[in-house]
């Protein structure tokens, strides 16, 4: 099992880098292999729009971007990964910049026929089973305002996984980071690690379920 973890935070010693961690470290106590993108230090650069990868090549598991980066290589480990761990801070009451410029690069991954208009473009590969994803935030703001910086945030990844049949599997806010006691960021990451586990777990069941489904039918 293969669990790809991404960062939206700049500071990749931070808070957020610190429970991203904390999450995979759970993943890879189930025994899932385990792999971290600091997206600061990746070249991806903004989509310019212009349509390309989700317009053509059908038969392809990844649409061709003219934009020569890290992009491709990178969704050539996704589209491998069982799992993934998105963490990003709050910047103006929504991901970063950082995160938000990947997902939407992520387009790569899905194809829409020119003529059809107005459509949500599907996944160019059907889910053999259902991927799954965990989500971290961190804010200044405190944990009692979740509602109101996390939700905004939680809510761009569920927006945008189930185009990739990827379910979520739990969702972590952190508020009140600058002030955070070294007690209560332990706390955090304890948590962080467990739905690391839930996250590892969850994949487990559902690749179990995909066989038995598949014997089932033979
Ligand atoms: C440009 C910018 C915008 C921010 N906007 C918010 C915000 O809207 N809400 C909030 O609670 N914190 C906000 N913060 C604080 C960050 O969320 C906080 O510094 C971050 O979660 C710390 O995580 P890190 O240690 O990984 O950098 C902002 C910080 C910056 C630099």
């Amino acid at each position: 099992m293969l669990i790809l973890g991404f960062l939206g935070s700049p500071r990749i010693k931070g808070t957020c880098a610190r429970l991203l961690q904390s999450a995979l470290d759970g993943a890879a106590s189930c025994g899932a292999e385990v792999k971290r993108f600091d997206l600061i230090t990746c070249n991806i650069q903004y989509c310019r729009g212009c349509g390309t990868c989700f317009l053509n090549n059908p038969e392809l598991t990844i649409g061709k971007c003219p934009l020569k980066d890290d992009m491709h290589a990178i969704l050539e480990q996704y589209v491998r990964a069982d799992g993934y761990v998105f963490a990003s801070p709050v910047y103006d009451v929504f991901v970063t910049a950082l995160m938000k410029t990947f997902l939407e690069r992520k387009i790569m991954l899905t194809y829409r026929p020119k003529d059809e208009h107005g459509t949500i473009p599907g996944p160019r590969v059907p889910a053999e089973f259902k991927k799954k994803a965990t989500l971290i935030v961190t804010g200044n703001c405190g944990d009692e305002l979740e509602e109101v910086m996390g939700d905004p945030c939680f809510e761009a990844w569920q927006a945008h996984l189930p185009i990739e049949q990827v379910d979520t599997v739990g969702q972590l806010y952190v508020g009140g980071v600058e002030r955070l006691a070294d007690s209560t960021l332990a706390e955090k990451c304890k948590k962080a690690f467990q739905n690391g586990r839930l996250l590892a777990g969850a994949i487990e069941a559902a690749v179990h379920e995909k066989w038995n489904s598949r014997y089932r039918s033979a």
